[in-house]
Order: C-alpha cells, then sequence, then structure tokens
C-alpha cells in the first residue's frame, strides 16, 4: 500500500478524511503522543492515542525505534511545534523494538559514536537532514549540467591507468593472496590476472572524460573514486563520489568561471529546496561553536555563510601572487605557521590555503598558474616554461573543494611532461590519440562531493556526510 508522507502530511489541513501513516517512533509521552518520523523531513508527525481506547500490553510495545502504521484523521493540534496532529484509531505494530538493545537513546549522541553505529545514526536528526541535504546536492549537480548542456558520461571504476598519477591505487585482482604465479623477473605475473594486466579502482575519470569531450563538447562524470593514501584527515575519504566536467574549447578563464557558476547554483537549489534542514544544521552548529574557545568561534553562522558564497565574487589570483600575500603574511613572520613559507615553488599546505581564505580574502579563492612540477602530468604548460594553466578553488572551513585545469593538447609537449615523470606513453596511447586527431584546447575539474556536503551542512568531519566512509582501518557495513 502506498504511504504518504509526513512531509506531506504535515502540509494538509484538518480533515474528517481518514489516512494511514507509516514510520519509527521516536518517542512515545504519557502514553498518549507518539512522535513519529518517516524520514521524508526531519519534523515527526505528532500521533495522539486515546489510550484508554487500546489494550495497555499492546501500548508497551510503542517503543521508541518501533515501526508502526497509525491510522485516524488530521486534526488541528493543541500543542506548540505542529499545526495538524493524527488523532490515532487505529494502531499497528509493524516491527517491534526492544528499547534496552537499540544503541540510539532519546539524547545527544556524540558523532564519534554515531560513526560506531552508521547503520542506525540515519534515525537521527542530525544525519536524516545531512542525507536529505546531501540528496538534493547530487540532484542540483544533474539539473545544472542537463540545464547546461552537458551530457552525463559513465567512465569505468575498474580502470589499468592512474589519472593522477600518484599512485594511491586499491589492486583490482582475482589472483590469489598467497603463491600467485610470478613471471621470470619473480614478480607477480599480472598477464594471469583477469584482465590480463595489472588494474586498479579510477582514482578520477578525467582521462576518460576527455575523450568524451573529444567526441561529446560538454560532459561530466559523478561517480565514485578511491584512493589509498593514508591521510587521516577531516577531509579525506578512501572513497568519495566525485565530480568532473570537461569541455571541450574552454580555457582556463572559461573553466574558472564553469566552477564558480557551478558551485553556487548547487547551493542556491539548497538553500531553497532544504531550508528545515539547513535551518536545523545552522543551529546544531551554532550549539557547538559555542563549546568552543571564543576566539576559535567562526563570524558567520552556516546559513550566512552559504549566502555569502552565493552572492560574492570569488576572488582569483595566481599562485605566484598568493605566495607572495603568504610570505608577507603575520602567521609566517611570525614563525606559526607548521610549514614555514619559503619561497616560489613550495606546495600550498591547508593551514596555507586556509589563511588565504578564511583571514586575508575571507571569500573563496580560486588560485591558478601553479608551479608545473607540483601538479598533474596533463596540466598545459604556460609560456614561462614553469608554470601550469592549473586551478584550486578554496573554501572557507574545507580549503581545496575543487581541482582542475586547461589541460595539454600538444601531442609532443604532453609526450615530453609524460616522460619526464617517469609515464610510459606507450600504456596511455588512447589518451594521446585524442591529441593526434583533431586536438583542441579543452579543460575541466573535479569537484569532491563531500567536501561540498561538508560545506554545505557545516558538518566538521567527511566522515559524516557520507552514509557509510571508508577510511584507513574502517569498511564496516
Ligand atoms: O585535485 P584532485 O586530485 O583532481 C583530480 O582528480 C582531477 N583529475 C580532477 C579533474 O580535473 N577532472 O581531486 C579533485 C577534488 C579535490 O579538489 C577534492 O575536493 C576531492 O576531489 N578529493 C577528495 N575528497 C575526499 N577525499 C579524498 N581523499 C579526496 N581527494 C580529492
Ligand atoms: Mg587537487
Amino acid at each position: 500500500m502506498p504511504q504518504q508522507a509526513i512531509r506531506d502530511i504535515l502540509q494538509l489541513s484538518p480533515s474528517a478524511q481518514t489516512l494511514s501513516v507509516s514510520g519509527w517512533v521516536r518517542t512515545f509521552r504519557s502514553n498518549r503522543f507518539i512522535a513519529l518520523n518517516d524520514g521524508s523531513c526531519l519534523d515527526n508527525l505528532q500521533c495522539v492515542v486515546d489510550f484508554e481506547a487500546f489494550d495497555p500490553e499492546f501500548l508497551k510495545r510503542i517503543t521508541t525505534s518501533a515501526c508502526i502504521r497509525a491510522t485516524g484523521t488530521l486534526t488541528a493540534s493543541q500543542g506548540k511545534g505542529q499545526s495538524v496532529e493524527l488523532a490515532v484509531t487505529k494502531l499497528e505494530v509493524l516491527g517491534d523494538s526492544n528499547p534496552e538493545e537499540y544503541p540510539l537513546q532519546p539524547k545527544k549522541h556524540s558523532l564519534e559514536f554515531l560513526r560506531e553505529i552508521a547503520h542506525l545514526r540515519m534515525r537521527t536528526n542530525t544525519f536524516g537532514a545531512v542525507m536529505r541535504v546531501r540528496h538534493h546536492a547530487a540532484f542540483a549537480v544533474h539539473r545544472f549540467f542537463n540545464e547546461q548542456g552537458f551530457f552525463y558520461l559513465n567512465t569505468p571504476i575498474v580502470t589499468a591507468s592512474d589519472a593522477e598519477g600518484a599512485g594511491e591505487l586499491f589492486r583490482v585482482t582475482t589472483l590469489p593472496a598467497q603463491n600467485a604465479a610470478t613471471n621470470d623477473a619473480g614478480e607477480v605475473d599480472f598477464t594471469k590476472d583477469f584482465f590480463g594486466k595489472s588494474t586498479n579502482l579510477t582514482v578520477s575519470g578525467q582521462l576518460e572524460g576527455e575523450l568524451g569531450a573529444m567526441a561529446l563538447g560538454k560532459i561530466y562524470t559523478f561517480g565514485p573514486t578511491f584512493r589509498a593514501e593514508n591521510s587521516n584527515t577531516a577531509r579525506h575519504l578512501a572513497e568519495f563520489w566525485m565530480i568532473e566536467p570537461e569541455m571541450a574549447f574552454y580555457d582556463l578563464h572559461a573553466n574558472m568561471d564553469l566552477a564558480e557558476a557551478f558551485t553556487k547554483s548547487i547551493i542556491a537549489y539548497v538553500l531553497e529546496r532544504c531550508p528545515e534542514d539547513l535551518a536545523f544544521l545552522d543551529q546544531r552548529l551554532a550549539e557547538e561553536e559555542q563549546q568552543k574557545p571564543k576566539e576559535q568561534r567562526s563570524e558567520q553562522g552556516l546559513l550566512d555563510k552559504l549566502r555569502f558564497v552565493q552572492e560574492n565574487p570569488f576572488v582569483r589570483l595566481t599562485y605566484t601572487e598568493a605566495v607572495e600575500i603568504l610570505q608577507r603574511s603575520k602567521p609566517n613572520q611570525k614563525k606559526q605557521f607548521q610549514y614555514p613559507v619559503e619561497g616560489w615553488g613550495i606546495d600550498l599546505q591547508s593551514e596555507h590555503e586556509r589563511y588565504l581564505v578564511e583571514k586575508h580574502f575571507k571569500a573563496p579563492v580560486i588560485l591558478y598558474d601553479y608551479p608545473a612540477n607540483i601538479k598533474a602530468f596533463y596540466m598545459r604548460l604556460n609560456e614561462d616554461g614553469k608554470t601550469v594553466r592549473a586551478m584550486d578553488v578554496l573554501f572557507p572551513g574545507i580549503g581545496e573543494i575543487i581541482g582542475g585545469s586547461q589541460r595539454e593538447e600538444r601531442h609532443d609537449v604532453l609526450v615530453e611532461k609524460m616522460k619526464a615523470v617517469g609515464i610510459e606513453p606507450d600504456h596511455l596511447d588512447w589518451y594521446l590519440d585524442t591529441r593526434k586527431f583533431g586536438t583542441c584546447v579543452h579543460a575541466g575539474f573535479g569537484m569532491g562531493f563531500e567536501r561540498m556536503v561538508q560545506f554545505i551542512t557545516g558538518m566538521g568531519n567527511i566522515r559524516d556526510v557520507i552514509p557509510f566512509p571508508r577510511t584507513p582501518g574502517k569498511a564496516e557495513f
């Protein structure tokens, strides 16, 4: 039987018409008021039970987390907090739940504890809100690209290449874990493996995305990517979702314009579509901030921050200009950076990125034209011979949310760049073919979806914006 969602029921006016609703009991107060939640929205439906009409033994089964179906009519609510409530005439327990054993009590639990019970944490207000916002943000991604004439391209998850050349790969194999066949050199013989070669989970769909752009014009991917980097931080996952648009005939500046418009459109959509969940998360963050010492508190609340990003232009400057600012900065002069900014050529650390965004500009920043030797092989070399047309979009509280570039479209330059970092050109002959057969200026970027959801929801740890996080040592559920 199709159910009416609580989200819709709460919009109705009182009426004599009978309706049924199913969900999970949050609380049962005074043997009379059931707060019922079905996940469709943050709010519960108050179901009012006339306990004299029910067997007391039966009512004992209405426990926190039990699954029930309530039938009755909608009446104007006497209590505060809701305009309608359900006057219950019929009550069924669909699934009992022993409150003694149920790990989620109707009280505040720490996020660390909730991570241990990720199979149940979506039943809390916080995780319900985060997951609904995540859904709407994903929908906004597809909506934006669809409206802009992009095609959604599905790139492979199992691949033989390392798009970023960083070597942080998860191997995919059907060879036995022990005593795998070896070749004459004593190395594992991957010609005996399922695909006849060594394969891994993708770190990025970009290289295949470029093939799509060179045929369809504008494409985007939106899929899981995997990195075996041993970074135990609040911003790294071993399995994360990435959105990677790739466009023929876009240079770096067009790429930056797209990245900015894209980011703002997701925020605008979520602000419009998720007001209740965002208001709840705004409040949650404000309470969390109150726990911090005054000087560490953020100046803006969550909703203010979202509106600020949506309404203001992102600051754009070159890597070279950024290094000059950082060198002159107070924390650098006072040796407060963990990694001192010694000069041009250093790889920027997140403390430097956050200084630029949070202290210096107090706005999202796009840095571009980075030194070639700290960026990936596929980025277009500038005329100066030492910088590449790379860009990173940096966000307050998050740091890098997007990384992208104009691509090296010149065949011979690309081959030289590959050789310089030890990539065998033969291994990527299919990628080089696009540079042989009708090459053109093109560009693209990758947005870490969880980092974006972190920014939108104000959650401090990336493990709390994906249902089942994968991090070093953790692959439960
Ligand atoms: O900067 P990255 O490594 O760039 C690429 O992979 C390019 N191929 C993208 C492109 O040009 N098509 O990763 C892109 C973004 C980062 O800015 C960050 O937001 C996110 O992916 N990211 C991660 N998010 C969560 N956990 C990790 N371990 C991440 N590594 C990168
Ligand atoms: Mg990057």
